[in-house]
């Protein structure tokens, strides 16, 4: 059964920064036949109910909608049968929707899912049940750039344990050496994936008269980056920035042999699905000194727990998948979910389709 979480996790903080977060006019629990019958309206799951803005009240005028209680999302097994009888569902790339998934869910003709990364949903699955799927592109990149710096910047100069040292009362004496770090200014930026957000970290490191180079398998280069093969960009640059899609060509795209070939003095970042990095490998490198550090917003496995290796690591810096979690993104990313599921439930095209091959069936 779905649960509701007790607390947010900061209360003070979380309390203040979603002060804007609407509550929509939506049921919690799950989408059933007496939905329909009642109104006729399509139904459709929603599997958060802490969402910004105002795309839920709007989706609520056209739809009879059910929000999934938890902040946590439904599990894997939970999934299906919150989906149900629903017509569209509202997803986040925690949601894993799989051919078993969509089995039990023989009404579903829409997914709009409010985030850039589609690794969790299985569009061969949805285009032969006739399902179209559509993901936010485009409102995020210049948000989860901000961040990719944010951690690029932290973990070269050793933030978090700056304000640790600060804090905990170990700033007793004036040092020359203390916390010595990694110079941005002139350095290389290495930066795999050359998409929207790779373009947008990209841009950004001209502030610092870096030289930058890309990895990526279709991105040519332009008047910022130049195009090498990833063994070379592993070797020249001083910071990797991981920015690829998650495919079974991704996965652990960084293991021992490349983190053999960077400098013990880089810096390895990664703001896009944590499987494109073998954490094993990662954390021996780590420990090693075979590179310098690193500075994560995704994982293998996530949320991470406390007896995750790379928590007991200082040469790490660890964010809770929130690259693109600024209030303003967050509240665009929903609305494109919701002009994507509104297009499909009027049986349209959605505007941003993933699985452009479906012959989609109709709604109702
Ligand atoms: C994305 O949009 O893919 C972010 O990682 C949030 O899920």
């Amino acid at each position: 059964m779905p649960t509701t979480d007790p607390v947010p996790d900061d209360p003070d903080f979380s309390e203040i920064a979603n002060r804007s977060i609407r509550r929509s006019p939506a049921k919690l629990g799950s989408p059933d036949e007496s939905d329909h019958m009642s109104t006729n309206r399509p139904r459709v799951a929603v599997t958060r109910s802490d969402l910004p803005g105002t795309g839920i009240e709007r989706l609520s005028r056209s739809a009879e909608l059910t929000l999934w209680p938890s902040r946590t999302g439904p599990s894997p097994d939970e999934l299906a049968g919150f989906i149900g009888q629903a017509d569209g569902l509202l997803s986040m790339s925690q949601d894993h929707i799989t051919d078993t998934v969509l089995e039990q869910a023989p009404r579903l003709v829409v997914i709009g899912q409010a985030s850039a990364g589609f690794d969790n949903l299985d569009l061969d699955a949805l285009t032969r049940r006739g399902v179209q799927a559509a993901n936010a592109p485009g409102v995020l990149q210049e948000t989860t750039a901000d961040f990719s710096w944010a951690l690029i910047m932290a973990t070269c100069r050793r933030l978090v344990e700056a304000d640790q040292h600060v804090r905990t009362g170990r700033w007793t004496e004036v040092r020359f050496d203390l916390l010595l770090g990694q110079d941005l200014y002139g350095a290389t930026l290495g930066v795999i994936g050359y998409g929207q957000i790779g373009k947008a970290v990209a841009r950004r490191a001209q502030g610092f008269e870096m030289t930058v180079i890309h990895a990526d398998p279709v991105a040519p280069s332009d008047t910022v980056s130049q195009a090498v093969a990833l063994d070379d960009l592993l070797r020249q640059a001083d910071i990797v920035s991981i920015h690829t899609v998650l495919t079974e060509h991704t996965h652990h795209l960084i293991s021992d042999h490349e983190l053999d070939l960077m400098k013990p003095t880089a810096v390895l970042v990664n703001a896009s699905r944590g499987p494109v990095v073998d954490q094993r490998a990662l954390v021996e490198a780590l420990r090693s000194g075979t590179i310098w550090a690193a500075g994560l917003d995704v994982f293998e496995g996530e949320p991470v727990t406390a007896d995750n290796p790379l928590v007991a690591l200082p040469n790490c810096v660890l964010a809770p998948h929130i690259a693109s979690a600024s209030l303003a993104t967050r509240t665009r990313m929903v609305d494109v979910a919701v002009e994507n599921l509104l297009a499909g439930l009027r049986g349209e095209r959605l505007p941003n389709l993933l699985n452009t091959d479906v012959t989609a069936r109709s709604p109702g």
